[in-house]
């Protein structure tokens, strides 16, 4: 494992950023119950630093600059001079201002285009930060050279604007984002949306076992008829099929066709009705094999917040969480279609996509509508005490594993902090010694 992270967590292959597309074999990794691990031991509150972000969409950053809040820190947008949209640190270095204007108007600071003038003072800095012209300070301004506002690099990808949150050299964008998005015969569609939550909530969510609760019975899911299929009632376990650098894959242990469980303290079966629920559930090995990304077992978590929920089919959701705040996330919601570069298969995709799928399918009639309001703020408190067990193993390594194979472990914590974290986690899972037994590969 290198210290500089420029080979470690993009590329299991150190050739070109994989998704795990070409694994390092299946994970070695006992999954444990876990108590005393709160959603922020390990993983950081306001997000990993050290990577590329989705920060906002290329198309909206017109003339006017743009303010947003990514991992706590205030930022701009702009267009520079060449028109690429850069990110600057939302505050005048001359004395403290929004640059954006922050709840005043930010009147005439796009006075000159490609550059951001200062509504305050009139203070000017281009699009790496540097103050070119301070306008009330007058042209011979000795304060001028000696101002620069921080400039987080950022890079344009395929209508996405990725910001650089890191300290440390920014990594070739590859690193980070999943090879999918490289791949010209993927189309992609974004769809972005705030949610009020912990960032890491939703990265959890992506894969465990709510499904059976939380996405069953209600009627619009007659528009996508997954209201009459047949669902696992529960799950058995969950493995980690897979495990690379950056990333884990995850499935389910789910008994198939097992709709309906018997819970004797209740004594009663639960769901409690399923006869509408005829629509065949395909045998997951199948599903898999016409999925995506076939090598890729099972859903994904992946280094700093990339999730993908399930089996890869035809249609991939990809998720990618920048943080806000504490509370708060940014979600950007790619779906991906292997168009093959087929302009009628692309142009359908497209009025398929913006017609039919955002609504009813995954980001809003399921992510939005099912997922959001169980987790939100006021929903749920990521601060109580916890207790996981054999269907949270995939979060019991997200939050135990996961954060000392982080760029920012190996860039930023240095060596001590990470030994003496490693050594806790040790001492604390002998005391625990829940193993959660593998079932056997009977389905
Ligand atoms: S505070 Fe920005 S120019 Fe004075
Ligand atoms: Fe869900």
């Amino acid at each position: 494992m290198t210290m500089n992270g420029s080979n470690t967590n993009g590329s299991s292959n150190g050739t070109h950023a994989t998704n795990g597309a070409h694994a390092n074999g299946t994970s070695k990794y006992t999954p444990r119950g876990a108590s005393g691990i709160g959603l922020h031991d390990y993983v950081p509150e306001m997000g990993y630093r050290e990577y590329w972000y989705p920060g906002i969409e290329d198309r909206d950053v017109k003339r006017k600059p743009i303010a947003l809040r990514i991992l706590g820190d205030q930022v701009v947008f702009f267009r520079d001079t060449n028109d690429k949209v850069v990110a600057l640190q939302d505050a005048c270095p001359h004395r403290g201002a929004y640059l954006s204007g922050g709840i005043s108007n930010g009147k005439g600071n796009n006075e000159f285009k490609g550059f951001i003038t200062c509504p305050y003072h009139g203070y000017t800095y281009d699009g790496v930060g540097q103050c070119v012209a301070a306008l009330t300070d007058g042209p011979n301004s000795k304060l001028a050279p000696k101002l620069k506002a921080r400039n987080y690099p950022t890079q344009t990808h395929r209508g996405i604007v990725y910001i650089w949150m890191g300290q440390t050299e920014p990594v070739p964008l590859e690193e980070d984002v999943p090879a999918e998005f490289f791949d010209d015969e993927v189309a992609i569609e974004s769809y972005v949306k705030i949610w009020p939550m912990n960032w890491s909530l939703t990265m959890e969510n992506s894969r465990d076992s709510h499904n059976s609760k939380i996405h069953r019975g209600q009627f619009r899911r007659i528009f996508n008829f997954a209201l009459f299929n047949r669902l696992p009632a529960f799950w058995e376990g969950t493995e980690i099929t897979e495990e690379g650098d950056n990333y884990i894959c995850i499935a389910p242990r789910v008994v198939k066709d097992q709709q309906q469980g018997y819970f004797p303290g209740i004594n009663k079966k639960w769901p409690q009705h399923i006869w509408w629920r005829f629509r065949g559930s395909e045998n997951p090995l199948k599903a898999q094999k016409k999925a995506f990304d076939n090598v890729r077992p099972g859903g994904l978590y992946r280094l700093p917040s990339i999730a993908c929920p399930s089996l890869r089919f035809s249609t991939v959701l990809l998720r990618y969480f920048t943080p806000i705040d504490a509370d708060n996330v940014r979600m950007f919601s790619f779906a991906l279609k292997r168009v093959k570069k087929n302009p009628l298969v692309k142009l359908w995709w497209n009025i398929y996509y913006n017609c039919w799928w955002v609504y009813f399918n995954s980001p809003q009639s399921v992510n939005e509508k099912e997922d959001l309001p169980v987790q939100a703020v006021g929903a749920l408190d990521p601060h109580s005490a916890q207790k996981l067990g054999a269907t949270d193993a995939a979060i019991i390594f997200w939050r135990r594993r996961m954060p000392f194979k982080s760029r920012d472990a190996q860039r930023v914590w240095g060596t001590s902090t990470v030994e003496a974290a490693t050594r806790s986690i040790e001492q604390q899972e002998d005391r625990e010694a829940v193993e959660i037994p593998l079932l056997a590969d009977d389905d």
